[in-house]
């Protein structure tokens, strides 16, 4: 079984439901606590063993790249005024560990995915969006990363969602269950609650073998009108195995504005440096 070390993040999304945060900046730049989502994503991509991050950007995105790279300005002036270059940990990546391609036209998640196929090439490779921030200990990819090596094939991380709120999500039919493993015989994209075939939905994190890419090459619509990355990984069913996985981890959805708060509040009420201060300010205003 080939090792996993490519992940995709396909970030060329508008972000509408952002804006106007997202006009000039991408969705991906938005901060909790300290640090842009992409940074939560690619730190939880690093612990799980990846080694080469694919960012699938759009126009108006190079923050995210620039992010990654070495500031020498920056590193200068901070390194003349004696300060330490720790606050910088998890932004400087080996040379070479951040490729990105352009997607020209946000076509969907199935197409942001497929503008990936050459740099993939022909090995299994994760997919994470970070907009869904997941908080865990081991993270959500290094988690499905030890499912994949039991069971292989394709993963996909699922929970439990409310049952009016299944038109948001893609949709498992699930088989037999082993532990966190749920088998997957079946995929819809945002079916209506009277039509979902489960409450498992599939939330930002899988791992997918290469076979894929040649599904979608089809570049058929779906829901919305969008080439759907649930309807291609639904004609792989049946053919490799196919697991849903539901990890032991957080999830805050940050691509929506009340996730993206609860986010902050969350993740800082749990650091040291920020949360007695926190607590403080959150007694006083009741
Ligand atoms: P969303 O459905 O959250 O879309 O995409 P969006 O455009 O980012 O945000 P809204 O709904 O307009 O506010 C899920 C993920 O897929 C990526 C997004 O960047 C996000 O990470 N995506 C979506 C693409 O990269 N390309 C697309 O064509 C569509």
């Amino acid at each position: 079984m080939k090792r996993v070390r490519k992940a995709v993040f396909p970030v060329a999304g508008l972000g509408t439901r952002f804006l106007p945060a997202t006009k000039a900046m991408p969705k991906e730049m938005l901060t909790v606590v300290d640090r842009p989502l992409i940074q939560y994503a690619v730190e939880e991509a690093r612990e799980a063993g990846i080694e080469q991050m694919i960012f699938v950007t759009g126009r108006g995105k190079t923050a995210l790249e620039d992010h990654f790279d070495l500031a020498y300005e920056l590193e200068a002036v901070m390194r003349g005024r004696g300060k330490p270059l720790d606050a910088l940990d998890g932004t400087r990546l080996p040379a070479g560990a951040i490729a990105s391609v352009r997607q020209q036209e946000p076509l969907g998640l199935g197409h942001a995915v497929w503008c990936a196929r050459e740099i993939v090439g022909d090995e299994p490779f994760a997919v994470l969006l970070p907009d869904d921030l997941m908080v865990g200990t081991p993270g959500c990819l290094a988690q499905m990363v030890e499912a994949y090596g039991r069971v292989g094939g394709n993963i996909v991380c699922v929970e439990e969602v409310a049952r009016e709120r299944t038109a948001s999500y893609g949709i498992i039919t699930p088989g037999a269950r082993d532990g966190r493993l749920t088998e997957v015989k079946g995929l819809v994209e945002k079916p209506s609650p009277e039509e979902a075939p489960s409450n498992l939905g599939v939330i930002g994190r899988y791992i997918l073998q290469p076979e894929v890419m040649a599904v979608l090459d089809a570049k058929e619509r779906g829901a919305g009108g969008e080439i759907q990355l649930t309807d291609a990984m639904a004609k792989l069913i049946g053919a490799q195995p196919f697991h849903g996985v539901t990890v032991a981890a957080e999830r805050h959805d940050c691509g929506d504005k009340i996730g993206f708060v609860k986010a902050n509040l969350a993740l800082a009420l749990r650091r040291d440096d920020v949360a007695p201060a926190l607590r403080a300010y959150l007694a006083e205003i009741g």
